[in-house]
């Protein structure tokens, strides 16, 4: 986890809900949990669950917004055998805390999620996958498993699993692949939906969103959607950072604006003079552009950017926004599963131009490479790895389009002096994904 603090929520907005005591000693006991919620209602009919699902307009909060009513039906529709769950705890954006908050402060909940969701497409088995490198983390996560087990709790049988730790390794494709006894790498093949770990009809959801979809069917679609926007319902969480005064994970409802969710956090720290919307593969914002868009997957796309996990970095003025990208596709780079041609040559080579730009310049021609590279390897690869990274390196080019020709006349800026303020994971944290 990052050195963020947890925070609070709005005052007066409905909220906390998915926080909600998660700041008590006694938030991931089991017995606690079950006097706070009762057990999940493993009675109720699959398809009355997934009706309420669908009309709560819950969409998946680890990124692409996909509805998730729609995903549970379809891993029914798939219909070959039980099927199979798997709760993405992975976290691969190294800007983002929520994942682990919940999943050490509100363990119950998540499996919760869990239970209710295996139940609603009939699997008999499921995974809550993290990254490995954490052994205490991932015994006591078995012990809250196992504690479930010896109370009856659950009908399905949950596993925990630990991948390695790269920023591939957790897209969902990679999760099956390795669950199956394979490298932790994305594959080409059918959509997990249709057949995903042992051939089965396969569920990954982000473990927020399975500890929303606990919540719903306990309390209805209409409690969810009294939050939130009307066509992006409930709350989320959001991991804000950089040059804000108490940087952490908070509760905001879906629809709030960047600057409130950042006022939340609160407000700026120093002069703010971007806001990197969506974590790594997010986009760079002007921040008076920014500080009016909401936080849906709607707004953020009409405004040229990218909701993703709810990841919000304040960029303070003394800082340096190609220097960021520059070190950040670096890193993405590296993080690659390297088996498509845009992340064996392209990303390097998109990294070197770009790294040119920023620390180097002054020869006026380094701009166009980069917007070359940057074409060269969007929507070439088998995943969404590399139009991510073009996106980040397009969106600094478009909005800080003087710096950028600054830096490319006269070489790099005073800001680079500065101490980096996007976090990296160290290179020795990192893992191959092969192994
Ligand atoms: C390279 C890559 C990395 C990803 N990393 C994560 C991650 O760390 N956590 C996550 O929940 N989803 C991640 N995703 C998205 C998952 O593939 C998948 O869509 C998601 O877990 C589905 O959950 P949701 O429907 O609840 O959003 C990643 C996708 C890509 C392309
Ligand atoms: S595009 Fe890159 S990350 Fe995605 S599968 Fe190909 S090599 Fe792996």
């Amino acid at each position: 986890m990052t050195s963020l603090e947890v925070r609070r929520t709005l005052p007066a907005s409905g909220l906390p809900r998915l926080l909600d005591g998660a700041w008590s000693d006694s938030s991931a006991d089991l017995e606690a949990h079950l006097r706070k919620h009762g057990p999940p209602p493993l009675r109720l009919r699959p398809a009355d669950l997934i009706e309420t699902v669908e009309r709560s307009g819950l969409t998946g909060r680890g990124g692409a917004g996909f509805p998730v009513g729609r995903k549970l039906r379809s891993v029914v529709e798939a219909g070959r055998g039980p099927a199979v769950v798997v709760a993405n705890g992975m976290e691969g954006e190294p800007a983002s805390s929520k994942d682990r908050l919940l999943l050490t402060r509100l363990p119950h909940l998540v499996l919760d999620g869990i239970s209710l969701a295996a139940h609603a497409v009939g699997a008999d088995r499921a995974f809550v996958c993290i990254h490995r490198g954490d052994p205490e983390y991932a015994d006591w996560l078995r012990e809250c498993v196992a504690a479930r087990r010896a109370a009856g709790i659950d009908r399905v049988a949950i596993e925990v699993a630990e991948l390695p730790r790269r920023y591939v390794a957790s897209e969902q494709s990679s999760l099956v692949r390795f669950l199956d006894g394979g490298p932790a790498v994305p594959t080409f093949g059918p959509r997990p939906h249709e057949r995903g770990v042992g051939g089965r009809p396969t569920l990954v959801h982000n473990v927020e969103t399975l500890a929303h979809l606990a919540l719903i069917v306990r309390r209805g679609d209409n409690w969810f959607r009294a939050v939130g926007a009307p066509r992006a319902p409930g709350s989320m969480l959001v991991t804000v950072g950089g040059a804000v005064n108490r940087p952490g994970v908070y509760e905001v409802p879906m629809g709030l604006s960047v600057g409130n969710a950042m006022m939340v956090a609160g407000g700026p720290a120093e002069p703010v003079k971007a806001v990197l919307c969506g974590g790594y593969f997010g986009t760079w914002m002007a921040a008076e552009v920014a500080w009016n868009v909401p936080l849906t997957h709607s707004d953020m796309r009409r405004a040229g950017a990218f909701l993703g996990a709810g990841i919000l970095v304040a960029l303070p003025e003394s800082a340096c926004v190609l220097g960021e990208t520059a070190r950040v596709v670096r890193y993405m780079s590296e993080e690659t599963a390297g088996q498509c041609g845009p992340c064996v040559f392209g990303l390097p080579a998109l990294a070197e131009v770009l790294s040119e730009l920023a620390f180097t310049g002054g020869r006026a021609r380094a701009i166009q490479q980069v917007r070359r590279q940057i074409e060269l390897v969007d929507r070439r690869g088998a995943c969404r790895h590399p139009d991510g990274v073009a996106a980040l390196a397009r969106s600094a080019l478009d909005a800080f389009a003087d710096d950028a020709l600054e830096h490319d006349r006269f070489g790099p800026c005073i800001g680079l002096r500065r101490r980096p303020v996007l976090p990296l994971p160290a290179r020795s944290e990192r893992e191959e994904v092969r192994r």
